[in-house]
């Protein structure tokens, strides 16, 4: 059986390699790695392969950035060359980017078996590109792969017949399992002078925070409160520097010794912060899901999340409101010792990929 795997964007990296290492240890699949090429700076892709020790992919796509029309339609049409080419049996596609839609779009008007890994998640908030991609993945897919319980119950409500869908798990933790003592030898902490609990680790990329200048002033001027009581160490996403600079609001940010701006981080570098930080302060999807496994206190910048559990049962607090008098409020909760504690979900045990792939296996006939 013949599955394209792909990957096009950061966080796609750490859900694949799992999968796609243990497929190529299967004797019924034959995994190709496609890389549509959405995320193409060094730090953004090629040093996940490195770290997670992922072959480097078969076919490289190289769409690179551009509108979402423009991004998406690049990936369609490279990539329907690929699968006439390959005639792959399945298309395998993780999380909610551009690369995610695209490629299903392309498999599934081709004929070709879609699967979908962490399927189901739901922030209701349709303002979110990753909202409109994984309603638009999950509605042609024919195996459903789902990583908590909400996943399940929104599924059914949209009539997804039960038969495609299985609670697998989350396959990103599989990753976290898989490197967590490598990332024990990264030299990250040392290299940025920083102490185990004495700095918080910080990470913000989304449009509705970093696009609007109102919102983005906001939070660098509470980073830089922040800034006087422990450090901060923030890896900053190329089009959150980008946004910042053409604001003209780093002043008194990147010059402050107790801010370490870095570029974007490795895998095991972040991991590694990750678990000797005080806390995050993040609007990314992936982070409230590690630190919920790791049981590290997670402040979410967003007015949802399409991972309910990492609140219901993680260590994750959102804060929906950019408001840096309620940020700090929470900050000082942290500091003071009110910690939120919580506990994994289910299925949140380094064996996802095993669950997928035993299920794919099965329905070679
Ligand atoms: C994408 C995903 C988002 C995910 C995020 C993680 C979509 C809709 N969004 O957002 O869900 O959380 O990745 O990083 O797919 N850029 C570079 N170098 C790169 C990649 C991007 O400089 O390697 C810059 C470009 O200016 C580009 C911008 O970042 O225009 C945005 O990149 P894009 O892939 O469109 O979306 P992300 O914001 O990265």
């Amino acid at each position: 059986m013949k599955i394209i795997n792909v990957v096009g964007a950061r966080p796609n990296f750490m859900k694949i390699a799992p999968i796609h290492n243990l497929m190529l240890k299967s004797k019924k699949i034959q995994p190709i790695l496609v890389h549509t090429g959405q995320h193409y700076d060094e730090k953004m892709s090629k040093v996940f392969f490195i770290d997670l020790k992922m072959p480097m992919p078969d076919i490289y796509l190289n769409v690179g950035s551009g509108s979402h029309a423009v991004q998406t339609a690049k990936i369609m049409v490279e990539f329907e060359k690929v699968c006439l080419e390959q005639k792959p049996d399945m298309v395998l596609v993780v999380g909610d980017v551009n690369s995610t839609v695209a490629c299903t779009l392309v498999a599934v008007k081709l004929g070709i078996k879609c699967v979908h890994v962490e399927s189901g998640l739901r922030s209701f908030d349709r303002r979110m590109p990753e909202e409109i991609n994984r309603l638009m993945t999950d509605v042609v897919s024919d195996y459903l792969f789902v990583s908590e319980e909400s996943g399940m119950t929104n599924l059914k409500n949209e009539g997804v017949p039960k038969s495609k869908v299985f609670h697998v798990g989350n396959v990103m933790i599989d990753s976290l399992v898989n490197h967590i003592k490598s990332a024990d030898r990264s030299k990250i902490m040392k290299e940025l002078g920083v102490k185990k609990e004495e700095f918080c680790l910080v990470t913000l990329h989304r449009p509705s925070n970093v696009d609007d200048t109102k919102n983005a002033k906001i939070l660098v001027d509470t980073l830089k409160t922040v800034s006087k009581q422990l450090k901060v160490v923030f890896p900053i996403h190329p089009r959150t520097l980008k946004n910042f600079e053409a604001m003209g609001i780093l002043k008194g940010f990147t010059d402050n010794e107790n801010i370490k701006l870095t570029d974007p981080l490795g895998y095991l570098d972040f991991m590694k912060l990750m678990k000797e930080s005080r806390f995050l302060l993040t609007d990314s999807g992936g982070i409230q899901e590690e630190t919920t496994y790791l049981g590290k206190p997670c402040l979410t910048l967003r007015e949802n999340t399409e991972r309910p559990s990492t609140v219901t049962q993680g260590t994750n607090i959102l804060i929906k409101e950019l408001d840096k008098k309620l940020i700090l409020k929470h900050i000082k909760d942290i500091l003071d010792g009110r910690v939120k504690k919580g506990t994994v979900p289910k299925y949140w045990d380094g064996k996802t990929a095993q669950r997928i792939i035993k299920i794919l296996e099965k329905s070679q006939k």
